[in-house]
């Protein structure tokens, strides 16, 4: 039993984790434990009730003066109950401050995952069953409830949490601050890893240990951005790569967020995360509810791969729903960086025949197929086909392409809107702009209220009939800005504070009905490169464009960022041209090649201009990727180093589960005369079982599994700048 329920003692066990809460004497529900598989033992004995000083104490406990909220470890704690620490709710009940305490109210458990209703939530599966635990906390006063939900993946070492509030008080509650989980360690000391980042510098990797007061990361642009990623992990401090005690934090949602993490003076730890709370105000009226989306989280006590191990098998299995995440995906060339938005139909179908006769399998038309968009500046919303631009209809040339042995995929941006635009023209007030105020502008773009039914509903019927009409195989969803001040014009005054959410929701509403009526359709994410690269968007999208930077050095620490939390099948990655067009680095193109199949590959450059020894490499890439594909997608990936560190070179490992192959990937980064010896030690191998290695193709050995982990293997000397070498290992039968 993964849930166990004694004397007000909850417990949850996963196979390696256990988590555990308490209702106590006050009927507070108190956190109790969280960490490596323990047993039912009620751990509320390590909590010492102490006069704190300035700390309140709640009603009925006055005298005794130890009995505070301020100290106390609570599961879901709230402004104005006298804990002065971050909060998980804010809430104003009526009397217009904010005031609620909570407490017990009733529980229940079922045998499947819990539904989280227009959001994103993980699944259960016919071979994994997974058990929901329901605590219900109740306003100590008022008709006011908050559910808290868990959905227990026991066999990942993943608890999901959500949050219901439910109003059944006569009047309307505001809400000003709903967060999805909050928790509470009994220890200080953690490192803090996240994944900062710019538009096109996304998921760098930072490690620190937090301090003594807030730590803070938040997105407040409407989208999860490139700037900060819902994903954080609280690590020991001794905890690496392969060793050490761990826990993941993931929200599955694609807006705002803020994450915050408290030491206290008692040298006790807390974490919150939720939607961003900057602009929020939800009017929760009498008999309502409201869902907080899901957080995923994760313990590992095997360092930090154990951590992604676990977090990539559950997005694979119980996130991603897209059947494509299974399949081989599609080996694409965008046309992006090949034409921008200069092209016609002959210079497509030259990209389409080179890419045909490379074995490449999709040809994705991107940016400025539509409306009137020779530019970035005018046609957004305006989704029909320019024919004459394609010279003919989309339906033509799709058909040519699906001719040549092609899939062929389509680029939209539906959430914007282009003042220069028939569909802005026509309705100004579907944009989020202020009446009376000139609108901050982003990429010459406006954004459209996607909350409004109406827009939605446009939104659909033109994106289906443009799928339907040329049978489209894949779509390109991108989002180019990000939001400034949230306003609809459909919504009153006081209700101005719910658009932010309203827009997500709405987001998730079309990407929703798009692939109810087109379950065969391959989204592939996007918000100027990974600006939107989160879990809740893998719900719909089996694969995300990483970054608009396509240099394959800069990829390097991008996608090493971005593998800690998200599968590598999910990170879409391109071979681009060189000089790269974003920060002019002369790169060969087998480094582009190998860096690339770090995730899911393809090509963003004019396939009819490379050199003859170019295709060649193509053509030899596109097969092995193809022959490999089940290593490259669904393989155990390991980060043999790290690009952060000091060091002449980046490896990393894809392995598969019986420990029958592996790919080595090497990337110089540095080139040294009278080089050092650079040794590289590989994982999830079999230690008695004897391995062939190639190098390039070339035969290098027969070793063992135990050498090849433990003594390692020795890399190559690099013979150019920014060389690169892949390693192929095959068990000898
Ligand atoms: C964004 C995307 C690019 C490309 C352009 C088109 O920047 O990330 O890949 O699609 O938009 O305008």
């Amino acid at each position: 039993m993964a849930i166990i329920v004694k004397d007000s003692v909850f417990t949850i066990h996963t196979k390696q984790s256990t988590y555990q809460m308490k209702v106590d004497e006050q009927k507070t529900l108190l956190h109790t434990y969280y960490g490596p598989r323990a047993d039912e033992t009620d751990f509320s004995y390590l909590i010492g009730f102490l006069d704190r000083g300035f700390c309140g104490n709640v009603p009925g406990t006055e005298r005794e003066r130890v009995y505070s909220l301020d100290y106390l470890p609570q599961e879901y704690s709230t402004e104005g109950s006298g804990d002065y620490r971050i909060s998980a709710l804010r809430a104003q009940l009526g009397s217009g401050a904010c005031d609620c305490r909570l407490v017990f109210d009733s529980y229940r458990i079922l045998s499947e995952k819990y539904y989280l209703a227009g959001l994103p939530a993980a699944f259960d599966t016919a071979n994994e069953k997974v058990q929901t635990l329901e605590i219900v906390l109740k306003d100590v006063q008022e008709a006011f409830y908050v559910h808290l939900l868990y959905g227990v993946f026991e066999e990942h070492d993943v608890i999901t949490r959500a949050v219901r509030i439910e109003n059944r008080m006569e009047h309307s509650a505001e809400l000003l601050k709903v967060m999805s989980f909050g928790i509470d360690f009994a220890h200080s000391g953690y490192d803090l890893l996240h994944f900062h980042g710019k538009h096109m510098g996304e998921r760098q990797l930072e490690r620190g240990r937090l301090m003594h007061g807030i730590t803070e990361l938040r997105s407040t642009r409407g989208a999860s951005s490139h700037q900060k990623n819902p994903f954080v992990i609280l690590a020991e401090e001794e905890t690496t790569e392969r060793q050490g005690l761990c826990y993941g934090f993931a929200l599955l949602y694609s807006g705002g967020f803020r994450l915050q993490a408290e030491v206290d003076p008692f040298d006790q730890t807390r974490l919150v995360m939720g939607l961003d709370d900057e602009d929020f105000r939800w009017v929760l009226p009498p008999k309502e509810s409201f869902i907080a989306p899901e957080t995923v989280m994760c313990c590992s006590s095997e360092g930090l791969s154990g951590l992604s191990h676990a977090l990539h098998d559950t997005v694979m299995e119980h996130i991603i729903r897209s059947p494509w995440k299974s399949k081989r995906r599609p080996i694409l060339v965008n046309s992006w960086e090949a034409a921008h938005f200069d092209f016609d139909r002959k210079k497509i179908l030259a990209i389409a025949a080179e890419a045909a006769d490379l074995g490449l399998d999709m040809l994705v038309l991107d940016d400025g197929w539509f409306g009137r968009r020779d530019s970035d500046d005018s046609g957004l919303g305006d989704w029909f086909v320019n024919e004459k631009k394609l010279g003919g209809t989309l339906k033509g040339l799709v058909e040519e392409i699906h001719g040549m042995g092609l899939s062929f995929g389509l680029w939209v941006e539906p959430e914007m809107v282009s003042e220069d635009s028939d569909l802005y023209r026509a309705h100004p007030d579907w944009a989020m702009t202020i009446p009376g105020r000139e609108p901050i502008r982003g990429r010459q773009q406006l954004v459209l209220d996607m909350g409004r039914d109406d827009v939605i509903e446009y939104l659909y019927g033109r994106l289906s009939d443009i799928i339907d009409s040329a049978d489209i195989d894949y779509i390109k969803w991108d989002m180019n800005r990000s939001l400034a001040a949230g306003y609809s014009a459909r919504l009153p005054k006081e209700r101005q504070g719910e658009v932010r959410h309203r827009f997500v929701l709405g987001v998730y509403r079309l990407l929703e009905l798009l692939l109810q009526s087109h379950p065969g359709l391959l989204i592939e994410g996007c918000s100027g490169g990974g600006g939107r690269y989160d879990m809740g968007m893998l719900y719909y999208c089996p694969q995300i464009w990483c970054s608009d930077n396509t240099d394959a050095i800069e990829r390097l620490r991008i996608q090493y960022g971005t593998s800690f939390g998200y599968p590598l099948s999910t990170i879409s990655a391109h071979v681009s041209t060189s000089p790269n067009h974003q920060n002019g680095r002369t790169t060969p193109f087998k480094t582009r090649g190998i860096c690339a199949m770090q995730g899911t590959f393809g090509y963003e450059l004019d396939l009819s201009k490379l050199a003859p020894e170019e295709k060649e490499q193509a053509a030899e890439q596109i097969r092995f990727y193809k022959e490999h594909y089940e290593l490259f997608q669904f393989g155990r990936y390991y980060r043999l180093s790290s690009p952060f560190a000091r060091g002449n070179y980046t490896a990393w490992e894809f392995a598969d589960a019986e420990k029958r192959e592996a790919i080595v990937s090497v990337v110089f980064t540095d080139l040294h005369a009278n080089p050092k010896t650079d040794i590289v030690f590989l994982c999830g191998l079999q230690n008695d079982r004897r391995y062939r290695m190639y190098l390039d193709g070339q035969m290098q050995g027969t070793y063992t599994g135990a050498a090849l982990m433990n003594a390692g293997i020795r890399l190559p000397i690099p013979k150019e700048n920014y060389d690169a070498y892949q390693f192929y290992l095959k068990e000898e039968v």
